[in-house]
């Protein structure tokens, strides 16, 4: 049983810290110099998530190096479109490729691959012999509308235009990709669970780019059926949701979906979303990437309004969204001091 001695589990849990735990979106990656070494000497992102020994160093790389309170599993959202048979490449200032693009193929003509996924779970067996007993070790999937993006356009899209205009065309074989996305990151969860993570979290990363209904049929509805079906196999396992872009949708969202904590972009106002969720969820963020950038007494001022924003609430500290390349190593120590103070 997870008792007081980790922190971010039990404000997960609902239990208020004395001090706020944290970790950072994006927190194993480019602005780390041993991170990028690794990458070169193993010659690419794919190539280290599939090297289960790298991914776990990986992911144990800013806990060495910050001892943040939560280590999140090195991999990538994309892994489960792969998994549902699509191709993934990475290649250096290219952004992800799948192939084929879903606007050329039917999700039919795919042949599921479900051990790509295996390799995924010999890293967290991995990362959780290593990690110190304080540390909290978060697994994550992306969202059925935001991974469907990718499948649909092949890589990333501006507003997410391909996708919403497939949908439109064809909703009865857009819902049937939302469907299989849904599946597959329900067994994947729950194979990272069973490897050993102990809370996970769901990236909505272009939750912002939909009307309010296709919010509802495209966000909530996917994400709530993952949590429940989630759920009936780890009841106990909590789930952070991360809807970002939702602005005045984060309400439905946390009603909606039953996520157990919810993660808030820098968009959103501390003091409105203290007022307006429901009581006692716990919330996770909301710092701009870019004040972590500015450092100083700018990074000062905006974690103390953050912080005391969400003094009555359990409360995890985090980005807005992931943590940008050119961040100083200097300034993430500087965050650190200040949320520990
Ligand atoms: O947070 C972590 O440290 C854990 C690992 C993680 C990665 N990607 C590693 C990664 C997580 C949780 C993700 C999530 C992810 N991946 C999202 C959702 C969150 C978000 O950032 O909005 C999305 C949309 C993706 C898809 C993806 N992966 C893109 C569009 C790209 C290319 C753009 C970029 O930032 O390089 C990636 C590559 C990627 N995923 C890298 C890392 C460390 C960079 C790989 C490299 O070049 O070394």
């Amino acid at each position: 049983m997870p008792g007081p001695d980790k922190p971010l589990l039990s404000v997960l849990r609902g239990q208020k810290a004395e001090k706020t735990p944290i970790w950072l979106m994006r927190q194993a990656g480019r602005y780390l110099p041993e991170y990028r070494a690794l990458r070169a000497e193993k010659g690419g992102f794919l190539n280290l998530v599939y090297d289960p020994d790298a991914a776990a160093e990986i992911t144990l790389q800013p806990i060495r190096r910050f001892g943040f309170d939560g280590a999140i599993l090195f991999s990538d959202i994309l892994i489960v479109p792969y998994a549902l048979g699509q191709d993934l490449r990475f290649e250096a200032g290219e952004g992800p490729r799948l192939s084929p693009p879903l606007v050329d193929a039917a999700l039919a003509g795919l042949e599921a691959v479900p051990g790509r996924l295996e390799p995924i779970y010999r890293t967290v067996d991995k990362v959780k012999a290593a990690l110190p007993p304080k540390t909290t070790f978060l697994g994550f999937a992306g969202s059925p509308w935001t991974v469907a993006t990718y499948m649909v356009a092949g890589q990333g899209s501006k507003e997410q235009a391909e996708a919403r205009r497939y949908a439109y065309r064809d909703p009865v074989a857009f819902q049937e990709i939302l469907d299989a996305i849904a599946s597959m990151t329900v067994d994947y969860l729950s194979g990272q669970v069973r490897a050993g993570v102990e809370a996970v979290q769901l990236f909505d990363s272009w939750a912002g780019s939909l009307s309010p209904q296709q919010f509802e049929q495209w966000v909530v509805a996917p994400n709530a059926r993952i949590v429940s079906d989630f759920k009936s196999r780890h009841p106990d396992v909590p789930v952070i949701g991360f809807p970002k872009g939702a602005g005045g949708k984060l309400a439905a969202y946390a009603r909606g979906v039953g996520v157990d904590a919810i993660g808030l972009d820098e968009t959103v106002d501390p003091a409105w979303a203290a007022a307006e969720l429901p009581d006692g969820l716990p919330v996770q963020g909301n710092l701009d990437p870019l004040a972590l950038i500015a450092g100083g007494a700018a990074l000062e001022s905006a974690v103390a309004r953050i912080i005391s924003a969400f003094g009555e609430r359990p409360h995890i500290f985090n980005l807005g969204h992931g943590i940008l390349q050119d961040t100083p190593i200097a300034h993430v120590e500087q965050l650190l001091k200040l949320v520990r103070q």
